[in-house]
Parts: C-alpha cells; sequence; structure tokens
C-alpha cells in the first residue's frame, strides 16, 4: 500500500488525479495539501473541499501557500483561460464548503505527517511547488524520511506551455522547484515530455461518464471547458498531466526514465526552464556538480495510462 499526500491547485487535470489517488486500491490518500497556480489558494483550497465532500474522500485538506517563495516575484493573472474562473471548468462550486480544513499550514501537515510515518510517505506534488520547498526550509531531514516524490512539472527535450522553454508548474515559482530538485530525496519528474502525448478524448471521457458514477459524470462535467481549451493542441481531448505523475506511483513501469542532476533557470528569458545533466554525459564543471540524481521521465505509454485511469475510475 502506498501512503500518498497530494500536494495540488484543483484544477482540471488535479481534480481526475484526486480521483484515481482516492479509487486505486493500492493507494492510501492519507492528506490533500493546496497550493496556489490554476487560481488563488482561497479558490483551489475551497475546490479541493468541494471534491472530498462530493467524492465522500477522507483525507483531510490542509491550505498552502499563497505566494512564491520570493516575494519578490511578481504574480501573473489566473489561467483562467485553462481552468476557468473557478479552477473547476466553471461547473457550479458553492463558495463555501461547510468541512473544516486542518488546522496545519500545508508544509507543516506533510512534515508532521511524514515524521509520523517515517519512510512511507509519497508526496506526490501537481502544482506549484512552493509547499514541498517550505518543508525543505522549516524541516530538512525530511527529505531523508520520505519514501519519495513524484512530480507534475518541467520539460527537458520537448517545447513548455506557458513559454517555449517553460512548464506552468515550475514557471510558476521557479526557485521553489531548484530547492525540490536538488534536495537530497528522489524526485521522480513526470513533466510535458510524457504528459503532453498523454491524452484523453472527449468521447472516451463521456463513455467512462455513461458507465461510471457521479464523480465521475462531475469529472466529465468539468472537464468540458478544458477540453475547448486543448483545441490548438489536441483533436478533441485534453491532457492528463496531473494524472500521469499519480499513475507513476503505481504503476512505473509504463515510463521510460533517465537519470541526472536537475536545475531550474531562475529569472531571464528562460524562467523556470527545467534542466538535467544526464548520468554519464561528461562536461566541464559546473551548476549542475555534486547534486544529487533525480528520475526524469522522458517515454510512457500513454494508451496503457489512459486505461488504467479509466479502469481506476470507474471502481467505485
Ligand atoms: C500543469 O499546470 C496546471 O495547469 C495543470 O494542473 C498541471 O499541473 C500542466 O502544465
Ligand atoms: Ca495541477
Amino acid at each position: 500500500m502506498h501512503k500518498v499526500i497530494y500536494d495540488t491547485d484543483p484544477g482540471v487535470d488535479d481534480a481526475m488525479a484526486l480521483l484515481f489517488l482516492h479509487r486505486h486500491p493500492e493507494i492510501d490518500l492519507i492528506g490533500i495539501t493546496t497550493v496556489f497556480g490554476n487560481a488563488s489558494v482561497e479558490t483551489t483550497t475551497r475546490n479541493a473541499l468541494f471534491l472530498k465532500r462530493e467524492w465522500d474522500i477522507a483525507a483531510p485538506v490542509a491550505k498552502g501557500a499563497s505566494v512564491t517563495v520570493d516575494p519578490n516575484r511578481h504574480e501573473r493573472p489566473w489561467p483562467t483561460m485553462v481552468h476557468g474562473e473557478n479552477g473547476l471548468g466553471d461547473m457550479p462550486v458553492p463558495d463555501l464548503i461547510d468541512l473544516p480544513l486542518d488546522p496545519r499550514p500545508a508544509h507543516r501537515f506533510i512534515i508532521e505527517t511524514v515524521r509520523a510515518n517515517p519512510g512511507e510517505v509519497t508526496l506526490v506534488a501537481v502544482g506549484r511547488m512552493t509547499n514541498l520547498a517550505l518543508v525543505l526550509k522549516e524541516d530538512p531531514e525530511i527529505a531523508g524520511l520520505v519514501k519519495g516524490v513524484v512530480i507534475m512539472g518541467g520539460n527537458f527535450y520537448v517545447p513548455g506551455n506557458v513559454s517555449p522553454v517553460a512548464e506552468a508548474n515550475i514557471h510558476g515559482d521557479p526557485e521553489a522547484a531548484d530547492i525540490v530538485l536538488t534536495a537530497p530525496w528522489k524526485v521522480v519528474v513526470i513533466g510535458l515530455d510524457v504528459t503532453a502525448v498523454t491524452t484523453m478524448s472527449r468521447t472516451y471521457l463521456r463513455g467512462m461518464a455513461d458507465k461510471g458514477d457521479k464523480a465521475v459524470k462531475q469529472l466529465d462535467e468539468l472537464s468540458q471547458s478544458y477540453i475547448d481549451f486543448y483545441k490548438h493542441a489536441v483533436e478533441d481531448g485534453m491532457m492528463v498531466h496531473d494524472s500521469c505523475a499519480a499513475v507513476y506511483v503505481v504503476a512505473p513501469e509504463l515510463f521510460t526514465t533517465i537519470t541526472g542532476a536537475v536545475r531550474v533557470v531562475c529569472g531571464g528569458i528562460a524562467d523556470g526552464q527545467t534542466i538535467v545533466k544526464p548520468d554519464g554525459r561528461r562536461f566541464p564543471a559546473g551548476d549542475w556538480d555534486g547534486l544529487p540524481s533525480q528520475v526524469v521521465a522522458t517515454g510512457i505509454e500513454s494508451e496503457k495510462v489512459i486505461n488504467l485511469i479509466r479502469d481506476t475510475l470507474l471502481r467505485a
């Protein structure tokens, strides 16, 4: 059984990954932590509580960061064209959800939960890396106490999605991502190299909704405008970015990976670019030297991943 804390900014594709983590029989979802990104942290937290209530998820929700680790960075507008004004594709969501939040900020919830379960917790982070960076700043020993870290973020041998070289989760807080990727823990990086080719069509999702329960029907409803947004890149379908990271936890054999130290460009025209120095390649001394080797996904069996998502979501 994999104990998972899910760090997320729901978020349309975040919602699908949440249902996957909730329904997969080998995953014990022990916490949901929120972060700003697809919307403000107030909105992403409200959305997490809404999905917890609608889908009857036992895991507590802890509210996380609302600003970048470097306070001098300027916030850009929320990506409403992707995830809607309310972060959930503008499906109707009440302003207030009558459920308690965990009293701790997300990073402290993570620290205390990992310390209570040493060597057992996998962190699955699919928003900006701010909460994880705050964990490392407050309690660096956590790096040695987690079972693993899987993130959705970055791009290595393909273009970015918010700039020609940067992916949204990393670009949203590059300093945080550099802290997370250079820390002495094993990070599996599930970036656009694999998520941009893993798409689910509108028809496939509708077929799932026809067979599935209320949760799957809601997922279908909230994904419609996100699918419309992806018209430029996908033929009537959507990239299921965050679910790819969730799938890795239970089916790593569906991915091919390389290893190497990873750095994040902070500032300038390449702000937020992720760059791996593949293990075994020799370069003159540089900024990747002496850093932990991380695992970078470069290939994926997309069809099997999509089918695993379907089969898991339909296990009500
Ligand atoms: C990532 O950015 C967000 O829009 C998605 O939820 C995903 O985590 C893709 O770049
Ligand atoms: Ca996300």
